[in-house]
């Protein structure tokens, strides 16, 4: 452990550790991968304007979300079937947010049910959903969160169709079962991911259906795939508690564009009303330092956690977070920034104001 020096060396360990089928349908994205580069290669082209002779003797990560205090504005994203990375699954990755002090959000799609991850540890946890055709079956999870404590609904509207993830297909990468859903949806033992999500999926989810969400829950909710200031006004329209920016880890819309490039335009238009978040592509603490100064109030980290976790298990998920908060925690000191709030549009430049 003591030789991984920073996030994306975890992608290799990963890599040897993992059938090529899970390694594939876990780094992967849709079509080219035109929008997998852009998510990393967008934040390079954002600079610092550092500020010197600040007091950095000590530097304070902690923000909160929801109103619940985290450690440093870096959660866990929600990706699917955990079990596929880890025997322990997503109660190993669970621990390790425990562990960081900081919020995971459950997928939808987690091998281990959502009381398993419930129990193994106290983090706060969030349950990202997707609205099935069956929605007394949604109905149902977000029942089942609500009295496993979990504190916040993530909404994803980004999947009305499943992407189109070539190396999944190649490798005809088939669904495990899950275990969320045994006895209530027949058909998902056996099935490649792509027919899972089409057969069950309601691609017919509009922004009225947040109605519907709101009358069976009385957890915060959050929507999570917002690209455009548009739809962040519709959200915040909707009465959502929440914005996640995100390309789905450019899984979904090939050359949708990188989340970073949008943030500020959302940031902008919803000025202050509801927490917003991003995710996509963050590899490094300079990179959530970024975000946050584009007005991001966290970052989700996706593949990292499932690298982390593939490789070395709860363990290397905790070291996948604490390598983030480090270089974070550093990036603020060279920054000249002491507190998360000392982060300011003043503390980047993007490409657009280079001279
Ligand atoms: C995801 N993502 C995702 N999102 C979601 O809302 N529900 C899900 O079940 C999944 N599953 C999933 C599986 C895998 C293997 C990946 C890589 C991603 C998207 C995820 O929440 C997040 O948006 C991206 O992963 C963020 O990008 P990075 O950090 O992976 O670059």
């Amino acid at each position: 452990m003591d030789q991984i020096v920073n996030v994306n060396e975890f992608q290799e360990l990963a890599k040897r550790a993992l059938p090529k089928m899970y390694f594939d349908f876990y780094s992967g994205g849709a079509e080219d991968q035109h929008t997998l580069k852009e998510n990393v290669e967008a934040f390079t082209r954002i600079m610092f304007r550092p500020r010197v002779l600040v007091d950095v003797s000590k530097i304070d990560m902690s923000t909160r979300i929801l109103g619940y205090p985290i450690s440093a504005p870096i959660m866990i994203a929600p990706t699917a079937m955990h079990m596929l990375a880890h025997p322990q699954g997503e109660t190993a990755t669970a621990k390790a947010a425990a562990a960081c002090n900081t919020i995971m959000i459950v997928s939808y799609m987690a091998s281990c049910t959502i009381e398993e991850v419930a129990s193994s540890c106290n983090a706060v946890r969030f349950l990202q959903i997707y609205v099935y055709k069956r929605r007394d079956v949604t109905a149902q999870m977000v029942k089942r969160a609500e009295k496993a404590g979990f504190k916040a609904i993530v909404l994803t509207v980004d999947v009305p169709k499943f992407g189109r993830r070539e190396a999944d297909i190649k490798n005809k990468m088939v669904s495990p079962q899950l275990r969320n859903f045994e006895g209530l949806i027949s058909y998902l033992e056996g099935s490649g991911v792509e027919a899972l999500a089409s057969s069950t999926f309601d691609a017919s989810l509009t922004w009225k259906d947040i109605e519907w969400l709101r009358s069976i829950t009385k957890l915060p909710i959050m929507v999570k795939g917002i690209l455009t200031r548009e739809d962040a006004l519709r959200a915040i329209e909707a009465g959502v508690d929440g914005i996640v920016v995100s390309n789905h880890g450019a899984r979904q819309l090939d050359y949708s564009p990188a989340t970073i490039t949008v943030l500020e335009e959302i940031v902008h238009v919803v000025g202050g009303r509801v927490p917003v978040l991003l995710d996509g592509g963050v590899r490094r603490g300079t990179d959530v330092f970024k975000a946050l100064a584009l007005g991001a109030q966290a970052v989700l980290i996706g593949r990292p956690v499932v690298y982390g976790l593939a490789a070395k298990g709860e363990d290397g998920v905790r070291k996948v977070i604490d390598m983030l908060k480090n270089e974070l925690e550093l990036t603020m000191a060279l920054s000249g920034c002491p507190t998360i709030d000392d982060i300011t549009r003043n503390n980047v430049r993007t490409e657009s104001e280079r001279l």
